[in-house]
Parts: C-alpha cells; structure tokens; sequence
C-alpha cells in the first residue's frame, strides 16, 4: 500500500485524514504542482516549487513550510512507494474553516497533501501513437494562469473528447487555442518552426514548456510565440503537447483531420527525445 503524506504526518493510504471543512475540498480553495519523477529522481523541481509559490502569492494563500522540507518530503515518497517512473502530486489548501465565502488566512493552518503516482513515461501509447485531439470552447475562469484545483471543466472536456473517439481537447477562446486541458499546445509549421501562444492569465505557465522551449532554442528549432487559430492547427505539419505527466505527446490529428499523415511527427518526436535526454541530466 502506497504511504501519502498528510499535514506533517506519513501514512499509510488508507489512513489518510482530511477535514470535511477544508477549503481544497468546498471551495477548490487548492493549488496544486504534479512532479515527474524519472530514474527515481525529480524532473524540473525547482521550477514547480516557483510555481507553487507564485499561485500561493495570487491568491494570498500561506506556504508555511520550506522548499528544502517540500524537496525532503518528496524524495522521502518516492522512496518509501519505490518510484523510479511516475509523478509526486502536492497539494496546498488554505486550511480548514466553518464554511463561509468569507476567510481569515491567517487564522487558519495551511493543508499540504503529498502523493505518488507509479506510471510508465518514457514507452508509453502516446509516444508510439500520438493524440486526437478536439476543440471544444474554454469555459474555464480567468485565471488559469494559478494552479488551482478547479479542474471540472477541464475534466468534462477530456470526457467530452473521449465521448467523441478522441484523446484529449484543446480548449479555444475567440477562436484561438489556448491550450489542452492538463497541457500546453504547439503547432509546427511546414518549415519545422513550432509555434505555441505566449504567456498570459489564460493558460498555465507550464515548466514542460519553458523547458522545451529553452531545449529548442539550443538545436537551432525556430519558436515563434503568438496566439494561433483553430484553422491554423487544422493545417498544421505537426503538433504536439507538453506536460509533466507526457513530457512531450505528438498530436495526431486535430478535429479529425490527421496531421502528418496520422503518425507522430518527426518534429514532435525529436522534441521528446530530446527534452527526456536532457532532462535526465538535470534530475533532482
Ligand atoms: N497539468 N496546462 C494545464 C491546464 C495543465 O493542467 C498542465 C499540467 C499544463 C502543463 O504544465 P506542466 O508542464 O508544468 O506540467 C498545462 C498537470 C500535469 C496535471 O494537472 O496533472
């Protein structure tokens, strides 16, 4: 059985407690960072502990525990659950309360929640396959820029793609891709360019993509950063996705239309093998 950590304590799955009246749990009033781990090892660590610290800031949320304690913990469940592939999931709530709109920060102790996820990375159906993807409109709120753990939406337009025979959507506003519903989205050109949209309110700032991006830029590969439209996807070369659970997963075919002949693009599949080279080199 796995051990989870819960507010200080290391325990066995079953035996995890949480209050009903905590906030992550009525109020989504949660943020949350998913870790890859390969080699039994963290990917890309001080970049998600940033992360956490810039949603805790958006929302006034407490961090009462030190990045060194946050790395400790880590490691010491992936060790203690055997994980040399897989993620760590961590999640921050601002505490438990009496319910109420209304919330003193203060007056409440912060809940952190640790657990691990054994999981196949490296040799995976995407890698061999590809994605299909489906676009379908972004209901989500306005920032989507904080990690927080309001994924209903998200999670129903996964369903709503899976319902139609696809993998995954890609999520649009105005007629622009924002991006996928746990990852970022790229198009490649004919020129072999990739093209992804820049950072703002309405995507999450992924460390997959920074990552790769800093990566691409060093063999050479051309990164335009623009807003792109459904159209444009449509007739794309290539695309592909990039999070911590994927690293990078070619794309397919988008709305039924096969990209590079319905096979993972040479483009898309560089990037990964690349990224995963690299990124083994900088593990944690
Ligand atoms: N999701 N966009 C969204 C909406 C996401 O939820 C994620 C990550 C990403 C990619 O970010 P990163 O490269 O930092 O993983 C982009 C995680 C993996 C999840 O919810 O499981």
């Amino acid at each position: 059985m796995r051990t989870v950590y819960v507010n200080g304590d290391y325990v066995p799955e079953s035996e995890a407690r949480i209050s009903v009246f905590d906030r992550g749990f009525l109020f989504a009033d949660a943020i949350y960072e998913v870790a890859a781990v390969l080699d039994g090892k963290l990917v890309d660590f001080p970049a998600h502990l940033r992360r956490l610290h810039r949603s805790a800031g958006e929302l006034g949320m407490r961090v009462d525990i030190s990045d060194d304690a946050l790395l400790d913990i880590h490691r010491t469940l992936v060790e203690r659950n055997g994980i040399e592939q897989g993620q760590v999931y961590m999640q921050l709530t601002r505490g438990a309360a009496d319910r109420d709109f209304a919330f003193d920060t203060d007056a409440m102790t912060p809940g952190l929640v640790l657990f691990t996820l054994k999981k196949e990375l490296i040799d995976t159906p995407v890698a061999r396959n590809g994605l299909k993807v489906v676009t379908i409109e972004d209901l989500r709120w306005g920032r989507c820029d904080i990690k927080t753990t309001q994924l209903l939406y998200p999670s129903l337009a996964k369903m709503q793609a899976k319902a139609s025979g696809a993998d995954d959507a890609w999520l649009v506003r105005d007629g622009h891709i924002m991006e996928g519903t746990s990852n970022n989205a790229f198009i490649v050109t004919s020129e072999g360019a990739i093209i992804t949209r820049p950072l703002s309110n309405g995507i999450l700032h992924g460390i997959t993509r920074a990552t790769l991006m800093e990566y691409a830029a060093t063999t050479g590969v051309r990164i335009e950063e623009r807003a792109f439209t459904v159209a444009e996807a449509h007739q794309a070369a290539e695309a592909f996705v990039t999070s911590a659970s994927m690293f990078v997963g070619p794309v397919v075919s988008i709305d039924g239309i096969n990209l590079s002949d319905g096979k993972p693009g040479p483009v898309a599949t560089q990037l990964r093998q690349h990224y995963i080279a690299e990124s083994r080199k900088r593990l944690l």
